[in-house]
């Protein structure tokens, strides 16, 4: 009874302080437009920027792909669960995104939260400090908690701070890792600095490009290849679970940095692969991405996100300065953003609140995200809410 009285009272704590989280049930596919809940609504809280999660090609392949190799892969990679599909993904991708290294090599993951956790924990140990951006997504900063290495957080994207710390340090082993679009404030990480400070100093320059990959960079190759950064020191993340509408990562980096991490990474070894029939669907989906499509809705999504940004920087909010298809609008306290992100819901548009430990305290937030499944018409019922809905969150 103790155990369950701590937890009640822990929840009553999350109550009152307006950060109680509830599920939504979706009962159709992620999409613009959606049942959720029983209700119609236009969607404005995914990371499907490209719109592919419902896109038939990739339903075929999933479908195709539990024909070819049944539903799960019964085994862990390195015992029996790396399939022909996982193989020809890592392939694909090594060539698709490993542009900035030679020998690149890819290994492909359950999750993105699993191949941050991986390739922190791996890459970094006692005797390594780990430089992390203060804004770092949560797996990130549970990767670096778990690598034992020693941390220290530097401030958002300041690299004159951070370079002053790599300047003090005598580490024998020195890891920057950074967001390459910042999740819930949708700007991107100052790269080229930050692989410039990597070189100077003998250090690696982990990238989690979870928000670029797919929208991002020629063909979608994701935020390294947009800035054409090259070096055997970059380690580059990407995900399925969004712009490519499946689910999975991968890490791409030079074929020794891979190796060790097949040998190494406890969270790539001591877990079940993926179903083949995932990775099969996420091939596809790279398919669509690198081609005429992926070019139709990148172009489009740029459209979005340039008409979102002039339709907030003339409202009566007060956008972040971003350039992706991420666009918060960040309120402060809890109960606030709770009851505004309430005020769209009863327009029938979803805009979720985001609130700590997403964000940090007294920044919780409404987060815009933009697809290409958009039309500008669903952007004309945003715009009509948000010039009729007042940032206080009362009227
Ligand atoms: C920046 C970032 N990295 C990693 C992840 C984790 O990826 P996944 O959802 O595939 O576990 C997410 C979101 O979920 C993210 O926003």
């Amino acid at each position: 009874m103790y155990l369950l009285d701590t937890l009640r009272e822990g929840l009553a704590e999350l109550d009152s302080r307006g950060l109680r989280r509830h599920r939504r049930i979706a009962e159709t596919a992620c999409a613009a437009h959606m049942r959720v809940d029983g209700r119609e609504i236009v969607g404005f809280a995914s990371n499907d920027y490209l719109g592919l999660a419902a896109h038939p090609a990739l339903a075929a392949a999933v479908a195709e792909g539990a024909e070819r190799y049944g539903a799960g892969s019964g085994g862990s990679h390195l015992l029996g669960g790396h399939s022909r599909a996982h193989a020809q993904l890592e392939q694909t991708l090594a060539a698709f995104c490993g542009g900035f290294v030679d020998a690149p090599r890819a290994l492909s993951f359950c999750t993105g939260y699993m191949a941050n956790v991986a390739t922190l924990t791996a890459l970094a140990g006692r005797g390594t400090t780990l430089y992390s951006d203060a804004l770092n997504h949560a797996s990130l900063i549970d990767g670096a908690r778990l690598s034992r290495a020693d941390v220290q957080i530097y401030p958002h994207a300041d690299t004159d701070a951070l370079a002053a710390m790599l300047d003090a340090s005598d580490a024998g082993v020195k890891l920057i890792v950074t967001d390459g679009v910042f999740s819930m404030d949708g700007n991107v990480a100052p790269l080229a600095t930050l692989l410039a400070l990597a070189e100077r100093h003998g250090a690696w320059l982990v990238v989690d490009d979870a928000h670029g990959f797919g929208v991002l960079g020629p063909q979608g190759r994701g935020v390294v290849a947009e800035l054409a950064l090259r070096s055997p020191h970059l380690v580059y993340i990407c995900t399925f679970g969004k712009a490519a509408g499946v689910a999975g990562a991968a890490v791409i980096a030079h074929e020794t940095v891979i190796e060790w991490l097949v040998q190494r990474a406890r969270a790539y070894i001591f877990t079940t692969a993926s179903p083949p029939a995932v990775a099969h669907a996420v091939s596809a989906s790279l398919e669509l991405i690198r081609g005429d499509e992926g070019e139709t809705r990148r172009a489009h999504l740029r459209a979005l996100i340039e008409r979102t940004r002039a339709m907030l920087r003339a409202s009566h909010w007060q956008p972040v300065d971003s350039h992706t298809a991420i666009q918060p609008l960040v309120i402060g306290d809890n109960e606030t953003t709770l009851a505004l992100a309430a005020r769209f819901d009863a327009e029938g548009l979803w805009v979720p609140a985001i609130r700590p430990p997403t964000v940090p305290v007294g920044t919780s937030r409404l987060r815009i995200s933009l697809s290409a499944g958009h039309s500008f018409d669903d952007l004309a019922r945003l715009e009509n809410a948000l010039s009729r809905i007042e940032a206080g969150g009362n009227a």
